[in-house]
C-alpha cells in the first residue's frame, strides 16, 4: 500500500472515531435530559437545585463556590474522574453516604458511556 493511500485510510479512521464520539455525546444529552436535567444546568453561571456540571470532569468534588453542598460530598475527598463519575450515577448513595442528591442508578454500561461522552462537552 503506497503512502497516500495509508493517509487517506487513516484519516477516514479517525474521522470515524470522531463521529462515533459526536453520536455518543448526542445521546448522552438524552439521557442527561431526562435523568440529570431537572436539578443540573448545563449552563456553568448556573447552579440550580445541584450544581453546575460544565467542567465536571476532572473537577474536585464541592468544589464550586457557592453551592451549598452536603458536608458528605466536602468530606469525600474525590475527584470527578470518568471511574468516579460511573460510581457516581450507578449508585451515589454508595459512593458519598449523607449526599443530598436524590438516589440514581443508570447502571447500563453503554448510557453511562454516552453521558459521561456528554459530559465532557460540557467546558
Ligand atoms: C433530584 C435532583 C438531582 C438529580 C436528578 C441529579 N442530581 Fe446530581 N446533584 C444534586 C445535588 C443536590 C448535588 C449536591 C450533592 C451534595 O452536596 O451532596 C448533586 C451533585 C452532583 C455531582 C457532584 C458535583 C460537584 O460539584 O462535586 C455530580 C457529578 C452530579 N450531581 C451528577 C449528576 C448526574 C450525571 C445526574 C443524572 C444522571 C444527576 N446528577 C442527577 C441533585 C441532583
Amino acid at each position: 500500500m503506497n503512502k497516500t493511500v495509508l493517509a487517506g485510510l487513516m484519516m477516514v479512521a479517525a474521522m470515524g472515531v470522531q463521529a462515533d464520539e459526536e453520536m455518543q455525546a448526542a445521546a448522552g444529552q438524552q439521557v442527561f435530559a431526562q435523568r440529570c436535567h431537572a436539578c443540573h444546568s448545563e449552563d456553568t453561571s448556573k447552579n440550580t437545585f445541584g450544581p453546575s456540571l460544565t467542567g465536571v470532569v476532572g473537577r474536585k468534588a464541592a468544589s464550586l463556590p457557592r453551592f451549598a453542598y452536603s458536608d458528605a460530598m466536602k468530606a469525600s475527598g474525590l475527584t470527578w474522574t470518568e471511574d468516579n463519575l460511573r460510581l457516581w450515577v450507578t449508585d451515589n448513595e454508595k459512593l458519598v453516604p449523607g449526599t443530598r442528591m436524590r438516589h440514581v442508578a443508570i447502571t447500563d454500561k453503554a448510557e453511562q458511556d454516552y453521558l459521561i461522552s456528554f459530559l465532557k462537552t460540557l467546558k
